[in-house]
């Protein structure tokens, strides 16, 4: 579903930095993709180059089989409505003075108050959310209302980077367990970025392991956490000693 082929990306302001050195993998559909990594590895370098958002320095990325890295954003509409980017911080990406409605319906381009209604019910939140404004809200409900602007062109993937991290411990679970059961029941393709191992293993089936804007290590989540290959991948884990504990809270409630 999407090809990345010894992508390379360096910024060159405020100061030269590589941040993806030849990254190449393969994504299929229905895969729910981890990528975890230390803060600067790269993660989301990747995730906006995904999403058309920017562009390889050299390298190839390739979208249902159609190359996508040379294209203008004029002719990146099919790709930016068959794959959606939910953000780390809500607040952030979501207009303060957009009512929730009209944030939903933004991707679509139109108004269609039957979807508005159908995805605020899809992320539990009350039909009458639609006239309100994000600062109403909670975080967990301001990322909750992300997630249903993010479903509301019907992509085939979705692309979440960190999407819990700047959310209270105690609605990190909701929010996780939200998107495992919406990318289950629209049949969608994850790629979910984190640095927090629990959170990975928890959602996603494959991980991929960046580190200076390489990818170390590639592979089944139990494989990878049971069985790291890469120094860096042990090195990881050894350094999330309560990654058990935090698995088991996670899983709480099942
Ligand atoms: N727009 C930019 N301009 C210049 N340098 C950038 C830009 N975006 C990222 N970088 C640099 O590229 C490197 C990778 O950054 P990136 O944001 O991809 O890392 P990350 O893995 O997502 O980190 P974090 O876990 O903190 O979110 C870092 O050194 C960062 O400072
Ligand atoms: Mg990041």
């Amino acid at each position: 579903m999407i090809e990345l082929r010894d992508v390379h990306r360096t910024y060159r302001r405020p100061r030269e930095v590589h941040a993806l050195r030849g990254v190449s993998l393969n994504i299929e559909a229905g895969q729910r993709f981890g990528i975890v990594g230390e803060s600067g590895s790269g993660k989301s370098t990747l995730v906006r180059l995904l999403a058309g958002l920017d562009r390889p320095t050299s390298g190839e990325i390739h979208f249902e089989g159609r190359r996508v890295d040379g294209l203008p954003d004029r002719k990146l509409g099919f790709l930016r409505s068959a794959l959606q980017v939910v953000f780390q911080d809500p607040m952030g990406s979501l207009d303060p003075r957009m009512r929730v409605r009209d944030i939903i319906c933004e991707p679509l381009g139109r108004r269609d108050p039957g979807r508005v209604a159908e995805l605020l019910t899809a992320v539990g939140l009350p039909e009458d959310a639609a006239g309100r404004y994000p600062h109403q809200f909670s975080g967990g409900q301001r990322q909750r209302i992300s997630i249903a602007r993010a479903l509301a062109p019907r992509p085939r993937v979705l692309v979440a980077d960190e999407p819990v991290s700047a959310l209270d411990v105690s609605v990190r679970k909701q929010v996780l367990d939200l998107l495992a059961e919406l990318t289950g029941r629209f049949e969608l393709t994850l790629v979910f970025v984190s640095h927090d191992l629990a959170v990975v293993r928890r959602v996603c089936d494959t991980v991929a392991v960046m580190r200076h804007g390489e990818l170390v290590e590639l592979g089944a989540v139990d494989q990878v956490y049971d069985d790291p290959r890469h120094p860096y991948t042990r090195e990881l884990i050894a350094a999330a000693p309560n990654l058990r504990a935090e698995l088991a809270r996670l899983q709480g409630g099942r």
